[in-house]
């Protein structure tokens, strides 16, 4: 059988894509934009959701494009044969060009046709949405399917549970949906194996999403104002299925990083698998996340906090592999070196990335230190042999010692850990950072009310003053906006006096005043770069952007959307300077 690479079919994809007619556009950041309910990009319509509602798309209506995602519910399953936190997800998109019966038809000319993956007919399994109260039975998919001389006994209608499709906070653009399966050719489980049925014989390779409705907090479906398709192929695991693998990390794209670990820790990666993997998956999403241009640090809350479990949890699986001395560096620099070409942000951010590691393994190595001095005090003022959750958890969360080393210290000193307790105390505390962290910096609108566009406005207006005071250098390193306030980070080296606050405030006040119309134009990226347009966030925009322009005072590339003329906007009001992190300061501003 031809063995595929991620590479192959990446390049596939997207060159069948492209003779559709649809652009290629780049994956966007890891950290979404758009969304303050989530940690991270868990799938390719993430950064697409703007678009999906309704707003113009600048590359068009047809986009195709391999999106770096971030999966962590699972996160303590992986070691196993299936699960990764980073992966990469082929897409095909229309934004309310075609619908079902060209998406399905593209799906299957890709994977049957000689030219493309070639994947024998009966090898292909499919199921479409049975329909609720909500929405209708997906008949139509049923249609087009058998229109294209699919079998019915290779065709199930199954409930909203596998076949309706909706980002996790459960609000959004969502829909219907296809799915196709690759039959392994393994005996069936039982009488009613099917696709819904998880004993491995049908693997899931590709989700076509027909994506018509939006769903409110309250659950209601309503119409969008017009249909879009959304399909989305995990890039490693469809190479996995279709070269017949048992595990996803036999594919190409960990076989430096395997040989590696096999030559420091002289161990065979068949003899420790599960140590093996974690490292191998943890490392590759500690990387890109470091990689990517949102400055995100190991930290104990929101999108550092799970930095720091990834990092900290491939050290902890290096020492199981014998592993003491430092080699982070060295398996991200595989990392880079294998992915700058596709990803060049990794290269970008390469210092960055090999700082923050180290940084990282020397804070972990003397919580160890010093988590184990603080085990022992614990266990002196212990009554009878068991460790309390809340004890476990204050180690883990006021000094970082992990669970697994309390039980591996409770075990050789006879006692016990009470887990359940542990669990519960980390589930009120995630809780409450997930709170926090909606709050907090995400970068991005909170939605689209009048009030937040002038918010947004006022961003490109305060760029435009701190870089008339403080130079060119100065960019905008993330921003969160609500309807209340804005939030916006910089860079600069210095603390603000309150001389230089008001001196920015009256500044920005000056250019409200103007009553300068904002403008919008469609250009090519270069000639944007080329007109003075600000791009503080390079690599993720596409080959044409919208460009604002404030009269003469402020330019930037964005997506806007902006206040037609700043005599809408109000009073501008610093609330707030302080540091957001090494080199960043934050401002915090109201419109009054
Ligand atoms: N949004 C769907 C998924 O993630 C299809 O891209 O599976």
């Amino acid at each position: 059988m031809n063995k595929w690479t991620t590479n192959e079919l990446r390049a596939n994809y997207l060159k069948f894509f492209e003779s559709k007619n649809h652009k290629i556009i780049s994956s966007s950041s890891l950290i979404p934009e758009n969304d303050p309910s989530v940690l991270f990009t868990t799938a390719g319509m993430h950064p697409l959701v703007p678009y999906l509602l309704g707003e113009k798309h600048p590359e068009g209506k047809r986009l195709t494009d391999v999106q770096k995602c971030i999966r962590t519910s699972d996160i303590d399953e992986v070691g196993d044969s299936s699960h990764l936190t980073f992966f990469e997800m082929l897409g095909n998109w229309s934004l309310g060009d075609y619908f079902k019966e060209d998406s399905i038809k593209y799906s299957y000319e890709f994977l049957t046709s000689p030219d493309y993956l070639g994947i024998p007919k009966d090898k292909l399994y499919f199921s479409v949405f049975a329909g609720d109260d909500m929405a209708p039975k997906d008949e139509e998919s049923y249609n087009i399917w058998l229109s294209l001389g699919v079998e019915k006994d290779h065709i199930s209608f199954l409930p909203k549970e596998n076949n309706f499709w909706i980002l996790g906070s459960g609000i959004g653009p969502c829909g219907p949906d296809t799915e196709i399966f690759y039959d392994t050719g393994k005996e069936k489980c039982s009488e009613n194996c099917s696709v819904a049925c998880d004993c491995g014989k049908y693997l899931e390779i590709w989700n076509n999403v027909f994506m018509e409705y939006y769903r409110d907090e309250k659950g209601n479906l309503s119409k969008l104002s017009q249909q879009n398709v959304d399909t989305g192929m995990g890039l490693e695991r469809t190479v996995q299925v279709l070269n017949g693998y048992s595990s996803v990390y036999d594919i190409e794209e960990f076989v430096n990083i395997k040989s590696y670990l096999e030559n420091v820790s002289h161990l065979k990666y068949d003899d420790y698998k599960e140590s093996f993997r974690i490292i191998m998956d943890h490392m590759r999403a500690a990387t890109f996340i470091l990689g990517d241009d949102h400055n995100v640090k190991p930290s104990n809350v929101g999108a550092g906090y799970v930095l720091r479990r990834l990092i900290r949890r491939t050290i902890r699986h290096l020492r199981k592999l014998n592993i003491n001395e430092y080699i982070l560096g060295s398996l991200a620099s595989i990392y880079i070196e294998d992915y700058k070409s596709k990803y060049d942000e990794l290269e970008r951010n390469k210092d960055i990335i090999l700082n923050e590691l180290e940084l990282e393994y020397n804070k972990f190595s003397k919580t160890l230190k010093d988590g184990e001095r603080l085990f022992y005090k614990t266990i002196r003022s212990l009554n009878g042999k068991v460790i309390s959750g809340a004890d476990a958890f204050k180690l883990f969360d006021t000094f970082g010692f992990p669970l697994e080393m309390t039980i591996e210290l409770a075990k050789e000193n006879n006692l016990e850990v009470d887990i359940d307790g542990f669990d519960k105390c980390f589930k009120e505390h995630q809780d409450k950072s997930r709170t926090l962290d909606a709050g907090s910096y995400k970068g991005g609108l909170a939605d689209h009310s009048e009030m937040t566009i002038k918010y947004h406005t006022a961003c490109h207006l305060l760029l435009a003053a701190l870089r008339e005071f403080y130079g060119s250098d100065v960019y905008q390193k993330g921003s969160n906006i609500t309807s209340e306030r804005l939030r916006f980070d910089f860079n600069l080296d210095h603390k603000l006096t309150d001389e230089e606050k008001k001196r920015i405030e009256d500044r920005v006040n000056e250019m409200i005043k103007t009553n300068s119309d904002v403008i919008c134009e469609e250009m090519p990226y270069e000639e944007a770069v080329k007109s003075g347009a600000i791009g503080s966030f390079a690599n993720k925009y596409g080959e044409t952007v919208k460009v604002y322009s404030v009269g003469n005072l402020s330019k930037e590339i964005c997506g806007g959307p902006h206040v037609l003329n700043t005599k809408e906007m109000g009073k501008f009001k610093i609330v707030k300077e302080e540091s957001s992190s090494a080199g960043i300061r934050r401002i915090k501003a109201v419109l009054e």
